[in-house]
């Protein structure tokens, strides 16, 4: 996406119109809700799309539901239903949701529907008529229990690379590989627990090896985030093998080979398709080409990182071959974390888009803002509300909305209409400079320095107002009163422009403010240099509402009790396996109790005992001091999680060496695996349990 700045009347750099492009975001599996860590990728790919047709470039910004592979199936078996039920219940819940974050797609489509199995079908021919795909007879897993053969999430059992445990095709919890079929080590079934056996199948695999070259040539010229080029060349460089794209499975894409009934393609083949697929009805929809997309301009994809394999070298492999236009950019998001903690959905670490957050009454606006803001792109990001009050009290409520309510409301109550006064040059020049630093972040894919750019224009503008203080000035010297408010109106519909594509409703109530009638995103960005003209502001009420603390600690109760909750079930399984063990039989007293002197204690540090497997040793502060403490949690805990747990410590413990390892206290755990026993409201170390 090369493009040219010129000079406009109003010294801004006015971009030229680029070459047609496609924005795609990774295509949600229909089988769970929507929460944080989907928006940190969607977020993004929206503002990214709006900020460009804000500056006039031709994008169609496209998206849909991910329907087939097997997690959707197994939750169908689950749920006594069928996938194809299962993936239009959360299709429409994603689509609602999105929607009410404000992402708007040209097009959100299904990868189950016709389009896409017509597209795949003629991609995957092609590929077998160009001698691309061949058959091989491979070990597969199969369930002697179950009787059935184990495809993907169906199969549980240990990475060949990194030795982690690992589900199907992917490694999720060591190294993130992908996993071809029977590679998988020590197989068993995931639905019943039984050792699977290996049996022999049919599959058709994709050359992907032959294909190094031309990857090795291609990623170097992949635009987006480095992150996704660098990763996929160090995998293309270390070893490439052909990729099996079948599966036994009657769930998904009919393969295209005859006498192959029992086959479908692996999802991995259908569903980037789906980009394909869905801008055709989009073009079918509104007389558009889908060509003038995939077969020339630029194609940019918004994914999470842990999807570069499927995005960097099947894909442009599969879309080379098959003699479409690979990838333009690849662009990363890292992922998100809940409190400094791993996002787990298992573990009730999770905040839900519909339940946490827009039922709880929130504006999707705040959440944009925190997503865009908090961190680079790439980086994990971390979400608590805490944080996210804090930002939008000082940021939002105090800097921008206060900038901007405080400079229409004196022209309200000092002035009966906008004065008429000109603009000064100085404004429109920092206006300029915001405007050439904000397009070249968002082009370069840095959303965090192009919203800190456009913060930056609001908090000039209220030193602007402050310093000015047009509210004195007023009486005796209205003139300049009239120009200080003139041009701080100028740098409000600046902010108001380009918040668009960050807040896009609270930009437009701002607009509405500042006596405008029409939508703010119709206006092309460079309106930002045009005087203000209007003579009568609209109607001007606080732009934001602060969030207030106690409205901040019903929400983190909400995390805390679902963590809990999450917490409780895990025993209630791991109980219901285990016997209760009968109540002691001998009693004690008060005083007995009163003995143990039991603290509330910070880990302020956690390494694992070395030639242990069982020891963690932590340093925990308990108020007046820190203490050493050894405990056999190193199964259940690790020490990335226990760093920063509040727990329960018994601090007048005679001191005892485990391992060589001195012990000063003991925390307090339940059941089996180990369930740390934590203050569920925050507590400073050194206070007395009672
Ligand atoms: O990882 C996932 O959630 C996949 N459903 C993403 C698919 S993106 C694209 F390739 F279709
Ligand atoms: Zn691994």
């Amino acid at each position: 996406m090369v493009k040219t700045l010129i000079p406009s009347p109003h010294q801004i750099l006015i971009t030229m119109t680029s070459k047609p492009t496609v924005v795609t975001c990774g295509l949600p599996y229909t089988n769970g809700l929507c929460h944080l860590g989907h928006l940190r990728t969607y977020i993004p790919g929206d503002f990214y799309v709006r900020y460009l047709r804000h500056l006039g470039d031709d994008i169609v910004f496209i998206c849909g539901s991910d329907n087939h592979g097997t997690p959707i199936v197994v939750t169908a078996e689950a749920e006594h239903t069928t996938p194809r039920a299962v993936s239009e219940f959360y299709h429409a819940h994603f689509a609602e949701v999105f929607e009410e974050m404000g992402i708007c797609f040209d097009r959100f489509g299904m990868t189950d529907d016709p389009a896409n199995h017509e597209r795949t079908i003629s991609i995957v021919k092609t590929l077998i008529e160009r001698g691309y795909i061949y058959k091989k007879t491979i070990q597969q897993s199969y369930c002697p229990s179950c009787s059935r053969y184990l495809p993907d999430r169906y199969v549980e059992g240990a990475c060949p690379h990194c030795g982690k445990h690992a589900r199907g095709d992917e490694c999720d919890q060591g190294c993130g590989r992908h996993l071809e079929p029977g590679e998988i080590q020590d197989p068993v079934c995931a639905t019943c627990g039984t050792k699977a056996e290996l049996r022999e199948q049919k599959h058709y695999y994709f050359r992907l090896s032959e294909f190094r070259n031309y990857l090795l040539e291609y990623l170097p010229t992949l635009g987006g985030t480095i992150s996704a080029r660098n990763y996929a060349l160090g995998w293309v460089k270390n070893e490439l093998k052909d990729w099996c794209i079948t599966r036994m499975m009657n769930w998904g894409v009919a393969f295209p080979a005859p006498g192959q009934d029992d086959l479908v393609t692996y999802v991995w083949v259908d569903a980037p398709i789906g980009y394909i697929s869905f801008t055709e009805e989009w073009a079918k929809a509104s007389g558009n080409s889908w060509q003038k997309y995939w077969c020339e301009g630029d194609r940019v994809h918004f994914i999470g990182s842990d999807i570069i394999y499927h995005h960097c070298v099947f894909w442009p492999a599969m879309l080379y071959s098959a003699g479409y236009q690979p990838p333009s950019a690849v662009v990363a998001s890292g992922m998100v974390t809940i409190d400094g903690q791993k996002f787990s959905k298992s573990r009730g670490n999770v905040v839900w888009t519909r339940e946490d957050y827009l039922e709880k009454g929130l504006p999707a606006d705040y959440l944009r803002y925190y997503l865009l803001s908090y961190t680079n792109h790439t980086r994990d990001l971390d979400f608590s509300w805490k944080e996210f009050a804090t930002r939008i009290n000082n940021e939002l409520v105090n800097t921008f909305g206060n900038f901007a309510n405080r400079s229409m409301t004196l022209v309200r109550t000092k002035f009966s209409e906008v004065p008429n006064v000109p603009v000064e040059q100085s404004i429109f020049d920092e206006i300029a400079k915001t405007l050439a630093s904000v397009e070249m972040e968002v082009r370069s894919f840095e959303f965090k320095a192009a919203v800190d750019g456009i913060l930056l224009l609001a908090g000039f503008g209220n030193s602007y107002i402050s310093n000015a203080a047009p509210w004195k000035l007023a009486k005796e010297e209205t003139q300049t009163a009239a120009r200080v408010l003139k041009n701080s109106l100028q740098i409000v519909k600046a902010c108001a422009l380009l918040i668009q594509p960050v807040m896009p409703e609270s930009a437009q109530r701002l607009w509405a403010m500042l006596g405008y009638t029409d939508a703010v995103a119709d206006h092309p960005i460079a309106d930002a240099m045009v005087p203000f003209e209007n003579t009568t502001l609209g109607d001007v009420k606080p732009l934001f509402v602060r969030i207030e603390d106690g409205q901040r600690e019903e929400l983190e109760a909400t995390l805390a009790k679902r963590a809990v909750g999450a917490q409780n079930k895990a025993t209630e399984r791991s109980t219901m396996e285990t016997e209760i063990e009968p109540f002691s039989a001998e009693m004690v007293t008060i005083d007995d109790v009163a003995k143990l002197d039991l603290r509330v204690g910070l880990v302020v540090k956690a390494e694992t005992v070395p030639k242990t497997e069982k020891l963690l040793r932590l340093q925990v502060d308990v108020g007046k001091e820190v203490r050493q403490i050894v405990s056999s949690i190193a199964r259940d805990y690790t020490p990335e999680e226990m760093v920063g747990k509040k727990i329960v410590v018994i601090v007048n413990l005679k001191p005892a060496k485990f391992r060589g390892e001195e012990s000063n206290g003991m925390l307090f755990a339940a059941g089996e695996p180990a369930s740390l026993l934590i203050p569920l409201r925050d507590v400073k170390p050194g206070t007395r349990v009672h």
